[in-house]
């Protein structure tokens, strides 16, 4: 047995996450975890909302409430959105917990006491109407590169650059629309990210061929340009705040300048991916307290993260592309940095602590598009997860989505596709084979799972070719890849099907019952196979699946050997209600029409 721990990027707290999201990070580590689950490996698939930073505070503002209850309400409508979907968290977290709090502020000062942060001056944007500073988006002005009219102080929307707040021409404040506007002085800490370019690239370069190519690419093009320093500090009121608790002194013996840092908190790129590993705490203490204890030791949340306890654990992340530099660059930094020790001359020694796991497996993924065109929250375009699931069963959408996980492109959502996808993988090929052979072994077996014969040729044959294809599906499992995993799957059921159109157990009935017998067993025996290794992309019908023969959810992963003989004659199955509806036209020509469809291009 491993021990696998799975985080899935954290979703911001402001809006409803799209099929987007779900596919390049939730619902693949979904997948995942439920794999190694049945495989009866210790698995920890641990993920949070991410709640700080300007979209939050302006998010909040709009919807006129303040940060901390407009994020505790959000929390719970994605945490309710995501069991509905079957997300199998063990832990769905919060990075405004306070055991984030918590972490944060001991990795920076543990940062700080070894040397790799340090304090800055930095030129900020400030609003003297609004009497604050105005960091990241609170700043909108014209971009200087693109001429765009409304860039945010952190990005272009429209030319995509990464822009500092100073940089804009014709600032204005995003709260108040004020142009009255200054620069000043304002300190903050920095993390000497510029120091690790070496260790970063020799870890990286030693993934090359293990992680996908995607993640490498974007990972050295970072390195190849020259690491920043980065401010990871904000002048904002809500996140974690910089000086509510005692720093030590760096090498050099300097304290921070508390007073000059008051007011302030780290930036959220900083604390939330320390989320992580905070989460895991929560998760820990949440366990403690469902059994009656008090708050969890560290070492029962440690040991998925840190020093020999945590030696055997396989770390795997999944993501979208755009959060790969601060995967493999940031967060990494923030952990090496924690793992060593700066000496006054500038040399490096490990430093005296536990040292923090880094990642091994690193899944990076290509945006899923609509219709070419980008899902957008605020024009609400495309499919988010609330009206999803007003629409279709959760399994619909995880089949799609992960049959289409954008791997090695970008790939695109259309309801046309998506119709014809389901009805057929779905409807056609799983639902019809479940509902023929059950039915059948109602009408004519009495609904039980009959003795019959010895395999014959074409037994062996399949037994043989569902080997085969479950030795596929585990390895492209094993290997994340999602696509040709749902290939494999598709190719199994579409096995049970030809098998039991050439066995024809509804001819053989009239000549040669045992042989009826036997295809009707082998037929039962697919479809307990086939709960079992669906489980991890449709967990609802799989259920369903493994009720009807009796077994029980979810189940272990099946191996070559004893894939088809899992049933004991004599058992009772029934047929399940129709498992999959199909999607009708007039159904897609409803939706096109509420959430756009090709004409919107
Ligand atoms: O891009 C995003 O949606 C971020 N909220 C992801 C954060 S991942 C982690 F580092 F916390
Ligand atoms: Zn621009």
């Amino acid at each position: 047995m491993s021990r696998i721990l799975i985080t899935s990027a954290l979703p911001y707290i402001n809006g409803i996450k799209h099929l987007g999201t779900l596919a390049g990070s939730m619902l693949p580590a979904d997948v995942y975890a439920r794999f190694q689950r049945s495989r009866g490996n210790e698995t920890l698939y641990i993920c949070a909302t991410d709640e700080h930073g300007t979209p939050t505070e302006l998010a909040a503002a709009e919807a006129g409430q303040d940060p901390a209850s407009f994020c505790a309400e959000q929390h719970q409508v994605q945490h309710d959105l995501g069991r509905r979907f079957g997300l199998s968290w063990d832990h769905f977290g919060r990075s405004s917990s306070p055991q984030n709090h918590r972490l944060t502020q001991r990795f920076a000062q543990g940062l700080w006491e070894a040397g790799f942060i340090e304090e800055r001056v930095t030129q900020q944007v400030y609003s003297k109407f609004d009497k604050r500073f105005l960091p990241d988006r609170y700043v909108i002005g014209t971009c200087p590169h693109c001429g765009y009219g409304a860039a945010r102080g952190d990005q272009c929307e429209n030319c995509t650059r990464v822009l500092d707040p100073a940089d804009l021409i014709n600032p204005r404040s995003a709260i108040s629309g004020s142009e009255d506007i200054e620069i000043r002085d304002s300190k903050h800490l920095f993390l000497r990210q510029s120091l690790f370019s070496d260790k970063l690239r020799a870890w990286i370069d030693g993934k090359k061929g293990d992680w996908p190519l995607l993640v490498t690419s974007i990972a050295l093009k970072w390195l190849d340009e020259g690491l920043q320093d980065r401010g990871i500090t904000r002048d904002l009121e809500w996140g974690v705040p910089v000086n509510a608790f005692e720093w030590g002194s760096n090498p050099k013996g300097e304290l921070p300048d508390i007073e000059g840092l008051a007011g302030k908190v780290f930036y959220v790129w900083f604390d939330a991916p320390i989320e992580y590993i905070a989460a895991t705490w929560e998760w820990a203490d949440a366990q403690a307290a469902e059994a009656g204890r008090g708050p969890a030791p560290d070492a029962e949340w440690e040991r998925w993260w840190r020093g020999p306890a945590a030696a055997d654990v396989t770390y795997v992340e999944f993501m979208g592309k755009d959060n790969v530099p601060f995967h493999t660059v940031g967060f990494p930094c923030t952990l090496i940095g924690s793992n060593e020790r700066l000496e006054a001359d500038g040399s490096w020694r490990p430093a005296n602590n536990a040292p923090w796991k880094l990642v091994d497996r690193l899944k990076g993924f290509n945006w899923l598009d609509y219709y070419g065109g980008k899902f957008s929250t605020s024009q609400q375009r495309g499919v988010f997860m609330d009206h999803a699931l007003e629409l279709l069963p959760p399994d619909y959408w995880r089949w799609w989505v992960t049959a289409n996980t954008p791997e090695t492109s970008d790939a695109t959502f259309t309801w046309e596709q998506f119709q014809a996808q389901v009805n057929a993988d779905l409807a056609d090929v799983l639902g019809n084979f479940v509902n023929r052979i059950l039915k059948f072994t109602e009408t004519r077996f009495e609904g039980v799972v009959p003795e019959g014969g010895a395999p014959g040729d074409l037994e062996l044959k399949l037994q043989a070719d569902v080997a085969a294809k479950l030795a596929e599906l585990t390895e492209n499992l094993d290997a994340m890849e999602m696509r040709k995993a749902c290939q494999s799957l598709r190719q199994l059921w579409v096995l049970g099907n030809q098998y039991l159109t050439e066995a024809a157990p509804w001819t053989a009935i009239k000549t040669d019952p045992e042989r009826a017998a036997t295809a009707v067993r082998t037929g039962l025996n697919l479809v307990a196979l086939f709960a079992k290794v669906s489980e991890p992309f449709i967990p609802f019908a799989a259920e369903k699946i493994a009720l009807a023969v009796g077994e029980p959810f979810p189940g272990v992963w099946p191996t070559g050997s004893t894939a088809l003989d899992i049933l004991p004659a004599g058992r009772k199955v029934a047929a399940p209600e129709v498992l999959f509806k199909k999607v009708e036209n007039e159904q897609v020509a409803d939706w096109i029409a509420r959430f756009g469809g090709a004409e919107g291009q």
